[in-house]
């Protein structure tokens, strides 16, 4: 194993004021997405939208790596070039989403468990030839009545630490994704309880899976209330409830931690990063960036629609969504007054969407 290039990649991944986009949903995700939009949920669409991303000019002054799925590090832009090349052509580091969705967990009712591991030293292999430099593998904890439990923590918290040394042994970085969802009634402190325990859980496997942790990334989740809470936390609470957790669990050998948006809207997410990066980066051992999805293409989603016409217009979209991401590892929002009143900043001008 090349550990130099290994620790080189994940480096790049996180280094400066950029950060990862994802857009790997799988094809189930991604027609989800589009029916709610009235958009065709066939194969030419997602390769239509998929070309709109990866072909968004200068996108890779703001973006380090793009997570891919594996229909579309299969497929091309119009031009022919895979969409693989485009990516590298743009300055950006492709990465593939290898796990294989959740199924639940037996003997634990309501919570899922991360399949793929079967076959995946040899799709690893594959997926490297093709010029994936990195992975992702995400497991999924709800919080309820005594969940996430014990059994689900460590189950997935093994399949994780599996998965990361079968990357690393391809010399792929595996982008750890243990995401403790939002949905519930839960408070910022509950949240908190369960990232923690799962974290420790995480990296205790790690260690004895023989991870280097200096060649991965972890892409967690922001420590939030839930989603249905009634008392929602602020900006600077969750930031803290974020850090703080974070320091406890996650160790300093660890390059960058690039966080998932989770259902929160990208002006959210953008606030709750900036803050983290103004009050805490002194504290914090790694960077702290993102590696979004619908935090950073929702709005070019709802614009694009599936016109032709309003490809432009989604692009400016996302490129806006990825420079504000941009600004806020920079932790410029600080020199604003207010995240609430920077409109220009945060928020795309509507006018441009077509309906
Ligand atoms: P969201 O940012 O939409 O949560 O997606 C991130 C991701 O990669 C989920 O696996």
């Amino acid at each position: 194993m090349n550990t130099r290039r290994l620790i080189d990649t994940a480096v790049a991944l996180v280094a400066g004021d950029k950060g990862l986009l994802a857009m790997d949903e799988s094809v189930g995700t991604c027609n989800k997405r589009f029916a709610k939009l009235g958009i065709p949920q066939t194969e030419e669409a997602r390769r239509s939208y998929r070309e709109l991303l990866v072909t968004t000019p200068d996108l890779g002054q703001s973006i380090s790596g793009a997570i891919l799925c594996d229909e579309t590090i299969r497929q091309r832009v119009k031009n022919g070039t895979l969409i693989v090349k485009t990516v590298v052509n743009a300055g950006i580091i492709p990465g593939i989403k290898v796990d294989a969705g959740t199924n639940n967990l037996a003997g634990h009712p309501g919570e899922k468990i991360t399949e793929g591991l079967d076959g995946l030293r040899e799709r690893l292999a594959e997926y490297s030839g093709m010029g994936a430099r990195f992975a992702k593998w995400r497991a999924v904890l709800f919080i309820g009545d005594r969940i996430p439990s014990q059994g689900c923590i460590e189950a997935n918290a093994h399949a994780l630490a599996r998965y990361a040394a079968l990357c690393q042994e391809a010399e792929m970085v595996p982008v750890v994704e243990p995401e403790v969802l939002m949905d519930g009634n839960h408070t910022l402190e509950q949240c908190r309880e369960a990232t923690a325990n799962v974290l420790q859980a995480v990296f205790e496997q790690l260690r004895t899976q023989r991870v280097i942790l200096e060649g991965m990334i972890l892409k967690p989740n922001m420590v939030l209330s839930g989603l249905t809470c009634p008392k929602q936390a602020t900006v600077h609470e969750v930031a803290e409830a974020t850090v703080t957790c974070l320091l406890r669990a996650v160790p300093a050998a660890v390059p960058g931690i690039a966080f998932l948006s989770g259902g929160q809207s990208g002006e959210l997410a953008s606030a709750r990063l900036n803050e983290m990066n103004v009050a805490f980066r002194r504290r914090a051992p790694w960077a702290l960036t993102f590696s979004f999805a619908r935090a950073l293409q929702q709005p070019a989603l709802e614009i694009w629609n599936g016109e032709p016409a309003q490809v432009t217009a989604a692009q400016q979209a996302l490129l806006h969504r990825a420079r504000c991401n941009r600004a806020v590892r920079r932790g410029e929002a600080s020199m604003m007054p207010r995240w609430t009143v920077q409109a220009r900043f945060l928020v795309f001008p509507r006018t441009t969407r077509k309906r």
